[in-house]
């Protein structure tokens, strides 16, 4: 409709989000008609053996009239569907000894929802004109959360530290010195693994982040999409944590199932029933399928043994391999990997690149390559002029190996080249 006027949410949740324009720019590279390496999405790999798994499932529930009928046929409650949160809460329980039970779960459709619904909860305009933000401890950090707010200037982060490691490896830390808490702190919140680094913050920085949030008062959210307890596409030993003020956020998308659209919330009573209540409003319930689906692998705990011995060692393997082609293909060029540690995803850093890393994106999508410009993942730092957030890429390799072995092939020609331009 041409002249529509729309409401301040209708504005904010139209205009030019990054993530809208990237989405939109990547489907038109995609749908160009011609040969694209698809290296810029989030999409997990196809993992043939858990398909295998989910399709006889989904087989048996259609062999069987009354598991069919609630797989299609009902409303569950706003909380989700009972049977999956019980299996759930149960095996949480046993696993990791937390003290829970079915009413610290809610299910969402996707965790991307979750966030969205989280978020604005926990952070916005408050009584008394109080305006709260979501505190990032660390950044580069998930481009999702960037464009959630119903409020603009929806989060504060400060730069994180940087571990420079043996063979052009790096890690971000999270600066304790520069976080600071106060009034407009609304949240802390933090990708484990993040997305688009691979970074896996250690126990210790998640034992020192619960601190500081329980010594605050405000939750600590983390978004466990990638980790543990599933889909544990983490490669180093970590544990899971989880209290009363701890809002845990899982998901099965990254299993192999994003097109189910399940999310988990892990939290007190209190927010898990505020979660719920905003389901009911929002879409009267969320979806069962997902959760009807992977309700048997949580009852008997398969769902941790095939994150442990399908989905790992799949992304372990890609990774593996990926790395061992940037070495051989970035001979003598300036670059560092930060350490991959867990996630589907390879976050490059160029030092003092003459171009800015959107420019090497323009020139890796004309060569058909599609990467992601790592200035999209700076949310909370949009005034800080730093450099490194142009000098980053994000590159995925859960898909076909030849195409990222090509793929990296190629962003080494451009970097090359974009250096010997500058004379260097
Ligand atoms: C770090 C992170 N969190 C959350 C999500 C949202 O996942 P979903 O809504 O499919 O559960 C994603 C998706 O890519 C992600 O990368």
């Amino acid at each position: 409709m041409v002249g529509m006027e729309l409401s301040e949410f209708g504005k904010k949740f139209t205009d030019k989000a990054g993530i809208l324009s990237l989405m939109d720019d990547m489907g038109r590279a995609m749908g160009g008609g011609r040969d694209v390496i698809m290296m810029g999405g989030g999409n997990p790999g196809y993992v043939p053996e858990f398909q295998e798994i989910v399709r006889k499932r989904l087989q048996d529930i259609c062999a069987d009239r009354k598991a069919f009928q609630r797989l299609v046929g009902i409303y569950n409650p706003p909380q989700g569907v009972q049977g999956f949160i019980e299996n759930l809460a149960t095996l949480l329980h046993r696993e990791y000894g937390w003290q829970i039970g079915p009413e610290n779960i809610c299910l969402t459709n996707g965790s991307q929802t979750g966030f969205f619904l989280l978020f604005n909860m926990f952070a916005g305009v408050f009584s008394g004109s109080v305006k709260k933000k979501i505190r990032l401890p660390l950044t580069p950090e998930y481009i999702g959360y960037a464009d959630i707010g119903l409020d603009r200037d929806f989060f504060v982060a400060t730069r994180p530290k940087i571990d420079c490691q043996e063979d052009h490896l790096f890690k971000y830390r999270v600066d304790f010195d520069g976080i600071t808490l106060g009034e407009e702190t609304g949240a802390i919140c933090v990708s484990r693994p993040t997305n688009p680094t691979g970074n896996v913050v250690t126990d210790e920085e998640m034992a020192r982040l619960d601190e500081l949030a329980r010594a605050h008062r405000v939750p600590l959210i983390i978004d466990s999409a990638y980790g543990v307890p599933f889909p544990g596409i983490v490669y180093s030993d970590v544990q899971p944590i989880w209290n009363e003020n701890i809002i845990l956020c899982l998901s099965l998308s990254k299993l192999g199932l994003p097109a189910v659209r399940t999310g988990i919330i892990v939290a007190n009573r209190e927010i898990v029933r505020a979660v719920s209540g905003m389901n009911a409003i929002m879409s009267l319930a969320p979806g069962n399928f997902g959760a009807i689906l992977a309700e048997k692998m949580v009852g008997s705990g398969e769902i941790l043994s095939l994150s442990k011995t399908l989905i790992r060692p799949f992304y372990q393997d890609k990774v593996e391999k990926a790395m061992t082609v940037i070495h051989t293909e970035f001979a003598g060029i300036s670059y560092r990997i930060h350490r991959p540690e867990g996630a589907m995803f390879l976050w490059l850093w160029f030092e003092e690149l003459p171009i800015t890393s959107l420019q090497l994106y323009e020139r890796l999508k004309k060569r058909g390559v599609l990467v992601i410009s790592g200035h999209y993942f700076f949310p909370g730092l949009e005034g800080d002029s730093w450099s490194h957030k142009d000098e980053c890429l994000r590159v995925t390799y859960s898909q076909d190996e030849q195409q990222v072995a090509a793929g990296i092939t190629i962003i080494a020609e451009e970097v090359r080249k974009a250096f010997s331009e500058a004379g260097g």
